[in-house]
Parts: structure tokens; C-alpha cells; sequence
């Protein structure tokens, strides 16, 4: 192996951050693009389990799962790249025949052993069955005020959440803020959370099994702060919170009832477009304006004294 100088090294490490190389996982490269790619065509396969089967009934596999339209990119993710020759998905540590339910069902032991928030997000700290806890460097749980009634719901911490454990406080955060600011919201009175709590390496798209394992926390997540409103961010959040398949462009701006499993099923979601797409799309802040118009007014009619 060629001896780097320290300047060839540096110059390198520099060249690797700017093509998107910010974790390291392993000692060999792994194209996590791809084997997100190749997770969502195994479970789209018709040798795998079917929905019905499937231990989170609507979102692991087939036609109602949470991953995106193939016809639309997730606002916020980068496109995946592909390449020939994908390597073998690690295998869950699951024992059965199928190694998914088997960890879906301890996530639902564990979520639902939980009685306070406190409780879950030690439970999820201690998840070391989903991969993603495993790479990250801080579980981002939630932030905000859980008594509010308003839930806001991201999709996946990023490089600047996975440092300090705290969604949305990076760039996209600053956008939020100002987001929620205009309809006269803030941390105070908004409970912000997201679907999946631990960053995806290099910021790739989750699988559609990492985010069956992440569901029962975030159904009991839902059950613990009981939101009366919630406002879905995104692709990934709109569809694993509305069971829909569905690209953003058309979920945005329609309310739908949350489809999740747990007695919070049927609170009014409004999905809009995430904030970090709306830094690189600027154009369609119009329409997340008009959301955030139709959110508000459902949270003044909430807060309205009755007849
Ligand atoms: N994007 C998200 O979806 N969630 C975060 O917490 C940060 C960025």
C-alpha cells in the first residue's frame, strides 16, 4: 500500500468528505445506496412474506410499504447510486425462519413495556438489533413539549442531530424553526420527533425493514405524548404515518388519519414538504406556506371554545 503524505492525506480525507463519506462503518466500502435498494426489492419480492404476514401489518413489505414511490425521490435523501455486484445485507439477529418478525416482536415488547417517555427512549437506546443503532453516535429522540398536543414528525436525524441527540438542528432545523415560527409555534409549543432516531450512514434512504423496527417505538411514541394534531415532514414520514405509498407531491397538503397501530390511530395528520427540501427546492415553499396556513387553522379551530 502507497505511503501517503501527510498533505496527499489530508487532501484525501478532504476528497472523500466532499463525495459524501462522512462515517466509517466498516473496513471494506459498502454501497448503502444500493443495499437499500436491493432490501426494498427483496420485500417487494413475492418469495418473501406477504403484508399480511408481515409483523408490521402495511409496512415491512409489499404494496402499502413505507418505501417511497419509485417515481419520486424522497425530499431530503439523496438519489440512490447503482452499481453491479451488490454485496449481501448483513442479516438481522433474529433466530427463526424469518428473522425480521422475530425482532419486530421484541421491539414491540420493548416499546410497549415502556410506561413514560423517559422509559422509551432508554428502551430505544438499548436497540442494538437495529443496525442503525449501532452506527450512530446519539440516539435523537425528541425535542420540544410533549404536552403540547401538536407533534411534528421528521424523517431521520442528520449529521448535526446525531452529534448532539437532538432532532432538527442542523440547517433543515433552522428552516423548521422559521417554518413553525410563521404559524406561532415554537419548542415550546410543538413536540418534535422523528420516524426513524438514529442517522442513517452517510445520510442514505432507511430500509424498509430498519423502519419496521423503529415503527413499534414510534407508535409508542405517538401513545405516550397523545397529540391532538400532526404534521408529517416529508416523504418517509407522510407515508409510514399515513400507511400510504404515495410520493409527497401528492400526500402533501390533505389531511389523513395517523396509521399506526396504538390508541393515537386515526389523529389528523397533514403531511408537507421537509424543510430540507425546501432549502434545495425554494419554489415549492408556496405550497408548504399554504400547509402550514391549513395546519394552523385546524389548530385554532381545536383551540376554539365549544358551542
Ligand atoms: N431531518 C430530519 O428529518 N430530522 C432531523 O432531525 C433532522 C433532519
Amino acid at each position: 500500500m502507497p505511503v501517503l503524505s501527510p498533505a496527499d492525506a489530508v487532501a484525501l480525507l478532504h476528497w472523500y468528505r466532499e463525495a459524501g463519506v462522512d462515517v466509517l462503518v466498516e473496513d471494506t466500502p459498502q454501497d448503502s445506496f444500493l443495499l437499500s435498494e436491493r432490501h426494498a426489492a427483496e420485500r417487494a419480492a413475492p418469495s418473501r412474506s406477504s403484508p399480511a404476514s408481515s409483523p408490521v401489518s402495511g409496512l415491512a413489505g409489499g404494496p402499502r410499504a413505507g418505501a417511497p414511490s419509485r417515481r419520486e425521490p424522497v425530499p431530503g435523501r439523496s438519489a440512490p447510486a447503482r452499481a453491479a455486484g451488490a454485496p449481501a445485507v448483513p442479516p438481522l439477529p433474529g433466530s427463526g425462519a424469518d428473522p425480521l418478525a422475530d425482532v419486530c416482536r421484541s421491539a414491540r415488547e420493548l416499546a410497549g413495556a415502556a410506561r413514560t417517555l423517559p422509559d422509551l427512549q432508554a428502551a430505544l437506546d438499548s436497540f442494538s438489533a437495529c443496525p442503525l443503532r449501532r452506527t450512530a453516535t446519539n440516539t435523537v429522540f425528541g425535542v420540544g413539549n410533549p404536552q403540547s398536543g401538536i407533534m411534528i414528525v421528521g424523517e431521520a436525524p442528520g449529521a448535526d442531530e446525531d452529534r448532539q441527540g437532538i432532532p432538527f438542528v442542523g440547517v433543515s432545523g433552522k428552516l423548521l424553526d422559521a417554518m413553525l415560527a410563521s404559524i406561532g409555534l415554537d419548542r415550546s409549543s410543538a413536540y418534535i420527533s422523528n420516524v426513524i432516531p438514529w442517522r442513517p450512514p452517510g445520510n442514505r434512504r432507511p430500509t424498509a425493514d430498519e423502519i419496521a423496527l423503529c415503527l413499534p417505538f414510534l407508535s409508542r411514541h405517538l401513545d405516550l405524548v397523545r397529540p391532538r394534531l400532526v404534521l408529517a415532514l416529508g416523504g418517509l414520514a407522510a407515508q409510514t404515518l399515513l400507511s400510504r405509498t404515495e410520493g409527497i407531491t401528492r400526500l402533501r397538503g390533505r389531511w389523513g388519519d395517523l396509521a399506526v397501530q396504538g390508541e393515537s390511530a386515526g389523529t389528523p395528520v397533514l403531511a408537507t414538504f421537509h424543510p430540507a427540501y425546501l432549502l434545495r427546492t425554494p419554489e415549492h415553499k408556496r405550497l408548504a406556506w399554504r400547509d402550514l396556513l391549513e395546519f394552523r387553522a385546524r389548530m385554532r379551530h381545536l383551540e376554539a371554545p365549544g358551542p
